[in-house]
């Protein structure tokens, strides 16, 4: 399939997906106006109302719509949950009016990341996670809830603190993505988790490259320095964001300790999804151009997080784009940072007990 050139495609995605950003924005205010009365029957839980006719729709992706239930505590605990997701900033974040409930650190809201409020196939979605958790994560080799994979998430990409996990906020959370995850199968992921998996290039990444495409390709809405377009005063307590188009470094942005941190993981995110509107079933820009954007990305300055060197207690089970100590293997740091990574891949595969070195 021919793709259309890129400069139509951040001009599309600007006519077309930034203000279809905003649009599906839920309608401040416990009670959104498309709500049935209270008292209208209610949807049995296990058997989810019909989807919604939402643009995260696709083949086989369906996700039901949560402004569909009703006026009443469940349907509340949902809406409310997708705005934590869809406003952290203004929620739960820096730019909450009670200090005591600035959990989040940066001025990134989970949608940043977690497309049309984790709903959009391969745009990391919430979405299908529900019955995927609880599961084995490497990073802390040990099997995790849902409620600490979301604080992991709170913690790195979000740069901040722990939600508590008995509190109305993490409640919320997980009705909204219990919500949105039916009807799946319990233990089975969703077509449509995470981002496509993306050929690792066979040579190493180039942030000089990288530099280059992300003046042609990001900088008109991230920013020549990256640090995105905050929305102006009354814009930003409409809508409950604080950006237009996000920070990709710099304070407000992601810890090196995030999965975005991580260059295979964020090129796979960025073929499939940038520039905002692209989708996985037409990428806007080649492979090997997003390893070199985010390759550049990642080399930029942004906040750090302590005790790194505590992820992944089993050696062998740490991806070989983690850029950070310690490393394993007779590879240069520089070489879990740009790659090429599949000889790392090779030699973890053939050496999984030299591997496994535990702190
Ligand atoms: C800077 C981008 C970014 C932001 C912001 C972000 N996340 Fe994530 N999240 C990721 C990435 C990347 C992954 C996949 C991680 C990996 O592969 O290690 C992920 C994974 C997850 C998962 C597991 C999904 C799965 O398929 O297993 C959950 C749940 C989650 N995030 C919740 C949240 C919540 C809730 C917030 C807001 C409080 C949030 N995230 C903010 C990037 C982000
Ligand atoms: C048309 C505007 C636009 C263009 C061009 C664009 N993006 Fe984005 N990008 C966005 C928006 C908007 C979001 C956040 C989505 C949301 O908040 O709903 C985003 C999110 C991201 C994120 C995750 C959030 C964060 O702050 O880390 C990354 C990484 C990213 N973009 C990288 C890129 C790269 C690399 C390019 C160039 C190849 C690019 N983007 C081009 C608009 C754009």
């Amino acid at each position: 399939m021919r793709t259309p050139p890129l400069p139509w495609v951040i001009a599309g995605a600007l006519l077309v997906g930034v203000p279809a950003l905003f649009a599906a924005r839920p309608a401040p205010g416990p009670a959104p106006a498309a709500a049935p009365p209270a008292g209208s029957p209610r949807p049995d839980q296990a058997r989810p109302p019909a989807p919604s006719a939402s643009a995260a729709e696709g083949p086989g992706w369906q996700v039901p719509d949560p402004d569909a239930l009703p006026d009443d505590a469940y349907g509340r605990a949902v809406r409310r949950g997708r705005d934590l997701i869809a406003r952290t900033s203004s929620t739960i974040g820096p730019d909450a009016a009670d200090p005591a409930m600035r959990f989040a650190g940066n001025g990134l809201d989970c949608q940043s990341c977690h497309l049309q409020a984790g709903t959009q196939q391969f745009g990391l979605p919430l979405a299908g996670v529900w019955g995927v958790f609880p599961t084995y994560i490497g990073r802390e080799d040990e099997v995790r809830t849902l409620e600490e994979r979301v604080n992991g998430c709170m913690e790195r990409s979000m740069n901040g603190r722990a939600l508590p996990v008995e509190g109305p906020e993490m409640k919320a959370i997980l009705t909204y993505v219990r919500h949105i995850s039916a009807p799946e199968r319990v233990g089975q992921s969703l077509h449509g988790r995470g981002s496509p998996p993306l050929p690792l290039p066979d040579r190493a990444a180039d942030p000089e490259r990288g530099r280059q495409i992300y003046a042609d390709a990001c900088a008109t809405c991230h920013g020549a320095d990256g640090q995105g377009q905050r929305l102006e005063a009354p814009e930003a307590a409409e809508t409950g964001r604080r950006y237009r188009f996000p920070p990709l470094w710099g304070p407000d942005s992601y810890n090196d300790g995030a999965g975005m941190a991580r260059t295979i993981t964020a090129a796979r995110f960025v073929h499939a999804n940038m520039p905002l509107g692209t989708t996985f079933e037409a990428p806007a820009i080649g492979a090997e151009d997003a390893f070199d954007a985010m390759a550049f990305v990642n080399t930029q300055p942004r906040p750090r997080k302590e005790g790194l060197e505590r992820d992944y207690p089993d050696r062998s089970k740490k991806p070989a784009d983690a850029a950070y100590p310690p490393f394993v293997g007779p590879f240069a740091p520089e070489q879990h940072r740009y790659g090429p990574w599949k000889p790392i891949q090779d030699w973890l595969r053939a050496n999984p007990d030299a591997a496994r070195v535990t702190n």
